[in-house]
């Protein structure tokens, strides 16, 4: 019961998104400090509602709007009299300078963009911060004069008010943003507003988290039948751990091997779940099965949908064999559920591997452990969990995995030569300690013949490409610049050690205009 009571009264900050860009960052900010934070869209939750939900402090997110905007969010301005200490930021800023009666501005000739000197004077929110220091500013509109009991406590040589607050009622504002790495001491000034205005303990801690959710499912679980589609992956990995410490034997894991996973990569997964951690893990051989479907299939939209069907259809032939399943568990993360936009309310994750199972597999629940956690928060509990470093910071593998990696027609042949090529630049890669420079690298087989020599023989063999790209978040990329010394050793061993090779081509593409995968 202990346990049970922690979680309920876990200490919480609401991130209330208006539509800025950097909203989950600011959640993710808060929560680096080890304070838990959830993001709500602004008019999925009322003033009462957040009174009740007893958050010890309030983030107003920036925005793409102006208030004067008759189409911009607004927000209930009794929220300033809640009691409750408010952060905005941004949008927020001037919302929360809007709704108190001061007054916006927007001038062109006072937009400020980028790394901006700004100074201070003391405040609670600025505490061990110099008088001058660099912030990060993206904005037209500014707060022209502060509301009745609202202080100017920072300014920079354009904005006449770059931070105010309200230290009676604990409301503070900033112009700009504290949880981009370029404010200099935006760490620092996140880590006051909680600790010293919200007054935070810092409650949130990984081993806890890990604790208390096996704990939870040892309660809610207990004899219930549980499924869960293990695809390697770090997200249904560490869920799979949570649940298995949670449950045991109750918890059987399929995993469907469809023939297009990388080097040995089917017997690590194998080995380390039912080798190291002894889970019930079924392991489906179902290559033939896959490399049957996609027999003379050339079109990538078409590969894709094929493996999708294929792999819930061999789901669901070895969940029939279980017979009745009470629950379902899913790999379902927290960017899944903000990007839902449905807040709290069920969402099931329209994975390759899962998308669909619902409606041909019977259960009666889904239990998704880490819907609150952010990717390297899932990472931080793989960790804890014990599980190998190569699992828990895998680069990401496309569902259809190699199939979207054999251009043209998909063959054994052609996957063997791919797996083999696709390992010596991941060796070489690891050999130049280059992991960390760049996000995802791989190797792509095209259908390209050309001709080559070798010794004194003429050959007529395979183009191998390289990629390897650096990103954040996937959703644009840049090619990655990687030491010639070390293309070339891997390009030298690819056409000496895998035969049908003849030559290796780097791709110089970046996201846009290309995809990072080819197909
Ligand atoms: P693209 O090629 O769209 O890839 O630039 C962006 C990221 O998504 C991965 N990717 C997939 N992941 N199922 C997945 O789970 C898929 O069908 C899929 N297609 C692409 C890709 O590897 C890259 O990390």
């Amino acid at each position: 019961m202990e346990n049970l009571a922690q979680v309920n009264t876990m200490e919480k900050i609401l991130v209330l998104d208006f539509g800025g860009q950097y909203n989950q960052l600011i959640a993710r900010r808060v929560r680096e400090q080890s304070v838990y934070a959830e993001i709500k869209p602004y008019n999925k939750i009322t003033v009462e509602e957040i009174k009740k939900i007893g958050y010890k402090g309030i983030i107003f997110t920036g925005g793409p709007n102006s208030v004067y905007d008759e189409s911009s969010p607004h927000y209930d301005p009794q929220i300033l009299n809640a009691g409750i200490p408010i952060l905005g930021i941004c949008y927020g800023a001037q919302l929360m300078a809007y709704m108190a009666g001061g007054e916006i501005c927007s001038a062109m000739d006072s937009s400020e963009y980028g790394k901006t000197a700004f100074r201070i004077v003391e405040s609670p929110l600025f505490k061990d911060i110099p008088e001058e220091s660099i912030c990060w500013m993206s904005h037209t509109d500014f707060i022209k004069k502060p509301p009745i009991g609202f202080d100017v406590i920072a300014q920079t040589d354009k904005c006449p008010c770059a931070a105010m607050s309200n230290n009676e009622k604990k409301l503070y504002a900033v112009q700009f943003h504290p949880e981009v790495t370029h404010t200099e001491y935006g760490k620092q000034i996140l880590s006051n507003f909680l600790f010293n205005v919200c007054g935070c303990i810092g409650d949130w801690k990984m081993e806890s988290f890990v604790e208390n959710t096996i704990e939870k499912y040892k309660r809610e679980l207990k004899g219930k039948k549980v499924l869960l589609a293990l695809s390697g992956g770090v997200d249904s990995s560490v869920a799979a751990v949570l649940l298995h410490k949670a449950i045991g034997t109750n918890l059987t894991c399929v995993f469907v091997d469809h023939g297009l996973l990388r080097k040995d990569e089917g017997d690590f997964v194998e080995k380390t779940f039912r080798g190291q951690f002894g889970m019930n893990l079924i392991r489906v051989n179902a290559e033939e099965r896959f490399l049957g479907k996609l027999k003379g299939v050339t079109e990538p939209e078409k590969k894709r949908k094929i493996i999708g069907e294929e792999f819930i259809r061999v789901f669901e032939d070895e969940a029939k064999k279980l017979g009745k399943i009470n629950v379902l568990v899913q790999g379902t993360i927290y960017p899944d559920v903000i990007e839902s936009g449905k807040g709290d309310s069920a969402v099931i994750k329209s994975h390759h591997n899962v998308g669909g199972l619902p409606s041909v597999i019977s259960f009666d629940e889904i239990v998704e452990p880490l819907r609150d956690l952010f990717k390297d928060e899932v990472r931080a509990a793989g960790t804890q969990l014990g599980i190998p470093y190569e699992l828990v910071w895998r680069q990401p593998f496309p569902g259809p995995g190699l199939a979207v990696r054999v251009i043209g027609e998909i063959t054994k042949e052609k996957l063997e030569i791919l797996r083999d090529a696709d390992a010596i630049f991941r060796e070489e890669i690891a050999s130049a300690k280059l992991e960390g420079e760049t996000n995802q690298y791989f190797a792509v087989l095209t259908d390209l013949r050309s001709v080559g020599v070798k010794g004194d023989a003429r050959t007529y063999g395979y183009t191998v490409a390289l990629r390897a790209v650096t990103t954040d978040d996937f959703m644009t990329a840049e090619w990655t610049r990687l030491p010639y010394e070390v293309l070339e050793k891997a390009s030298s061993r690819i056409t000496n050690e895998v035969h049908c090779i003849t030559r290796v081509v780097y791709d110089i593409t970046s996201k846009p205009p290309a995809t990072v995968e080819w197909e």
